[in-house]
């Protein structure tokens, strides 16, 4: 047995040492290379546990930019965000899709767009995103706001209490609720048949082990995992998705694009589908939340944005949200100034995403006027957005939700600095340059008018003595975090408030 033992201690040692001898060595004009003592591994543990505070030392230590060997993976981090442009404009030697088309293709189970097998596809999905976008966002607008609507009253009148009692219920629940509901009505139309509740319970499921998927841990360990994502992508089938009536123009699009591929199984098409729904949801249910939580809790934010929507929807029109549906147009979204710094606060405060880039050829590159570095042929660099949104130079007491920080005399404020120097991409929890969200447009328009419906139809308060909501540090690099408590809070529909109002 101790023989045993030895022999696998002896193998262990020789495997690192190896490692260190003939593991990658940094070489001239090359950023500082940090590989941690675990062969392939790397530091990808202290990486997970808190990649903020995590790379904030290394820039410390090493300077803004550094290469760090995670799982396997050579990551150069790009810290300093006045170096970001010049990052963001070699989009062609360093290219996104490489990596998102296989990370995803592996996620949802889909074969990769680019493998060849597809001609002219990637290029058709990328041209189907401006219909989330421009013109196109105007009926989208008008069907969330519709399906918003219908299923906030429901959520709201559903209680058993008569409704001039407070109720209470739990925030990123009735959050999840409301905003996924909502969200897959517009995009993929309805039908009578549908069970969204269950969608949404295995939808979380799958969601649960995204950040284990997207560091590439087989889905074979990740226990039941591989069945429910079966089911979801069943739940896209063709023939099903026939059969649900007003999908958007959006959707529409893409499941006539993808018949026209007999490459692509029908199963292929549903996993696409199944693919859209996460991006649609997974970051801006989050996001609601948020938004959503710092407004109620705070009194003069609430009281800001709450006048502004009066201002821009007029007294009478609000009245009537219980009895009919109001339409709130995208022009009038626009003049939310204070609702939409709001919701940019949150993203700041709660965006996680990294921004990823392939590097196509070994080639320099220029940082800034003094500073270049080299770059090898698959290397990943990587824009980490986050310590910058929390840069205490950029952003007064950046850990501070303010509701007002993107507002200067009633306009939206874009003047922040660095080093005495304007920063460009001060916040960007959409990625950057060519490859940034396609749905943002209609994100930032959906969130906002989740805020309205809800606060239009009722008044909302914490409870007493509540513990305030933290962050769920698991997801670090993907997206918007969630909250890692329940946050319960009560409501009152505004039905009652607003009669009692008049009669006083
Ligand atoms: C608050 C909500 C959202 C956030 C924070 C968010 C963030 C992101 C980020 C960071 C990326 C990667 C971009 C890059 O690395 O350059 C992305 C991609 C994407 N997002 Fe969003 N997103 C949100 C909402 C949405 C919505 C509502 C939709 C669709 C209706 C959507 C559709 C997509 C798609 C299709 C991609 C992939 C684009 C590509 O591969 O070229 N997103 N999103
Ligand atoms: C909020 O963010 C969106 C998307 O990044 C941007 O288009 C908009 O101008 C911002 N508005 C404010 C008030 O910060």
């Amino acid at each position: 047995m101790l023989e045993y033992l030895l022999t696998i201690l002896l193998g262990f040692i020789s495997v690192l040492l190896l490692y260190s001898f003939c593991g990658r060595r940094r070489k001239d004009g090359e950023p500082p290379l940090i590989k941690g003592w675990i062969p392939f591994l790397g530091k990808a543990l202290e990486f997970r546990k808190n990649s903020q505070e995590f790379l904030t030392r290394l820039q410390k230590k090493h300077g803004d930019d550094f290469t760090v060997l995670i799982a396997g993976r050579y990551i150069t981090f790009i810290m300093n965000p006045l170096q970001y442009p010049s990052v963001i404009k070699h989009g062609k030697q360093l290219d996104f899709h490489t990596f998102s088309d296989s990370a995803a293709s592996r996620t949802f189970d889909y074969p990769p767009i680019r493998s060849g097998h597809f001609p002219g596809l990637s290029d058709q999905i990328q041209r189907s995103y401006t219909l989330l976008q421009g013109p196109a966002l105007d009926p989208l607008t008008f069907s969330m706001m519709g399906n918003l609507q219908k299923v906030l009253r429901q959520l709201f009148l559903s209680g058993d209490e008569a409704d001039d009692h407070w109720q209470q219920a739990e925030l990123y629940k009735f959050c999840k609720s409301a905003m996924f509901q909502s969200t897959f009505k517009t995009l993929y139309g309805h039908s009578p048949h549908l069970d969204l509740d269950q969608l949404r319970e295995d939808f979380e499921k799958f969601d649960d082990m995204f950040p284990l998927l997207m560091a590439r841990i087989p889905i074979g360990l990740l226990g039941k995992t591989k069945e429910i994502r079966e089911k979801l992508i069943r739940f896209f089938y063709p023939q099903r998705m026939m059969e649900w009536t007003a999908p958007c123009k959006f959707v529409q699009t893409r499941t006539a694009l993808f018949q026209d591929y007999d490459t692509l199984q029908d199963r292929d098409k549903a996993a696409h589908h199944f693919a859209m729904l996460w991006a649609s949801v997974g970051n801006t249910i989050p996001a609601a939340f948020w938004c959503l939580y710092h407004l109620i809790s705070c009194p003069e934010a609430l009281a800001a944005v709450r006048e502004e929507i009066t201002n821009v929807l007029g007294e009478k029109n609000m009245q009537l949200i219980f009895k009919e549906d109001i339409t709130i147009t995208r022009q009038q979204l626009e003049q939310m100034v204070y609702l939409e710094s709001s919701v940019n606060e949150s993203l700041r405060l709660y965006s996680v995403s990294m921004n990823i880039r392939v590097v196509q050829e070994d080639f320099c590159l220029r940082l800034d006027g003094q500073r270049s570095i080299n770059l090898r042929k698959d290397d990943i660099i990587a824009l980490y957005p986050q310590s910058t949104h929390l840069d205490p130079e950029i952003y007064k007491e950046p850990k501070r939700f303010q509701f007002d920080r993107f507002v200067k005399d009633g306009k939206e404020k874009t003047d922040f600095y660095k080093s005495g120097q304007k920063v460009r991409y001060y916040r960007m929890p959409f990625g950057s340059g060519a490859t940034q969200c396609p749905g943002r447009f209609f994100a930032m328009n959906e969130l906002k008018q989740f805020v309205c419906v809800t606060l239009l139809m009722c008044e909302m308060q914490l409870l007493d003595g509540q513990q305030e909501a933290s962050m769920d540090n698991s997801r670090a690099g993907l997206g918007i975090l969630p909250p890692a408590n329940p946050i319960p809070f009560k409501y009152k529909t505004r039905k009652t408030l607003d009669c009692t109002d008049r009669e006083e």
